[in-house]
């Protein structure tokens, strides 16, 4: 079959033939239609430090995904040759006290296909019958090709309540675009999402009735007093890894506000802690997705009118592959798609 292939250090992905998973009793084989490109498999792509130590060589790059099933193994008796299917990314281990309790997005053991295990950029997928997600008919295989960031998204945006609250995004990636249309399906009052990059502030506009907001060039307190915010945001999601985001984000918070935290820094970086301290803050840190409940309560609302497929800029197919990261690389999109039928 053909595979997004990382062959070893290096700048880049080669698409070349490999042989098909096996699957084993408890898998299933699931021919990929459409995969996402995430910001993971641009740390891959350019080798980073953070690939360097994490990703093993050859790998079959890939996690996001939508597809088909075309095999069981011989225990799976709970879905079907033929069903379409998205799937959780992250392989979670059976022994830790936080699997064993139910609580599987914190377990230690966790592995992620297309990062340590082999992934789906390939015309086939082998995935723990566990972990596949049976796709809805009313949700395409496009959509269904972005649900693993939707659903960082997710996790993010309903780590607390919102209804009726002012919130501030911080990064209007394609998560925080996302981030910011499920904020306000949810019913927050006001959603300000932030960015220095213009196109990206459109982008989330144009997904989401919200207010960019282009720090570069204007003022955060302006908007909010023009907004009639007497105090500040009370809930913040930081979804940038921007250092400049998160002391803006605390400083523009309310006594006793929340933010989650879901962007990574690139390295340490510095906390005014008595601020943080001193309003009262509770601050979260966000991993992937609060595995099914997440996919759960994603689908529950693509279901009820959730809609963010304008987040999707750019299609190609996987042979143009080339393309995609580029369009990625250049920062001047938001998500793309690759299509492998
Ligand atoms: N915790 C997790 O499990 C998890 C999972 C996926 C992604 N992430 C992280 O979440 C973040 C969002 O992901 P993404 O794919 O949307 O990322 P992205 O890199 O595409 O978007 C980040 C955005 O932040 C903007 N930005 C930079 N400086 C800013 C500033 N001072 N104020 C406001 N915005 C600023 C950038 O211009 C960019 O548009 C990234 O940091 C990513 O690494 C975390």
């Amino acid at each position: 079959m053909k595979a997004l292939v990382k062959e070893g250090p290096g700048e880049g992905l080669d698409l070349r033939d490999v042989s098909e998973p096996e699957i084993g009793p408890d898998d299933v084989l699931i021919k990929v239609h459409k995969t996402g490109i995430c910001g993971t498999d641009i740390h891959i792509w350019n080798w980073d430090a953070w690939a360097a130590r994490t990703v093993p060589t050859p790998l079959v790059t890939g996690h996001e995904f939508a597809g088909e099933i075309v095999a069981l193994g011989r225990d799976v008796t709970d879905l079907h040759v033929g069903q379409r299917v998205s799937g959780e990314g992250h392989l979670i281990g059976k022994t830790s006290r936080q699997s064993r309790s139910g609580r599987f997005h914190l377990d230690p053991e966790t592995r992620g296909i297309g990062v340590n295990e082999p992934g789906s950029f390939a015309e086939y997928l082998r995935l723990p019958a566990f972990n596949a997600v049976p796709l809805p008919d009313t949700i395409d295989d496009e959509i269904g090709a972005i649900l693993d960031p939707l659903g960082n998204a997710v996790h993010t945006a309903l780590s607390f309540d919102l209804i009726g609250e002012d919130v501030l995004i911080t990064g209007a990636g394609p998560i925080g675009i996302m981030a910011a249309a499920v904020a306000r399906h949810v019913g927050a009052r006001h959603v300000v999402i932030t960015d220095v990059n213009p196109l990206r502030l459109d982008l989330a506009a144009q997904v989401a009735d919200v207010t960019p907001v282009n720090v570069a060039t204007e003022d955060l307190k302006d908007v909010m007093s023009r907004l009639h915010m007497v105090q500040g945001f009370d809930v913040g999601l930081e979804m940038s890894g921007s250092q400049a985001a998160l002391d803006q984000m605390v400083e523009s918070l309310v006594m006793g506000g929340r933010i989650a935290l879901l962007g990574i820094p690139p390295g340490k970086s510095p906390v005014d802690w008595s601020r943080i301290v001193l309003k009262a803050l509770t601050i979260k840190g966000v991993y992937g997705r609060e595995i099914f409940e997440t996919w759960y309560k994603m689908i529950a609302m693509l279901e009820n009118g959730l809609d963010v497929r304008k987040v999707i800029t750019h299609r190609f197919k996987a042979a143009d592959y080339r393309q995609g990261f580029e369009a990625m690389l250049s920062g001047q999109s938001g998500k793309v798609v690759l299509d492998w039928t």
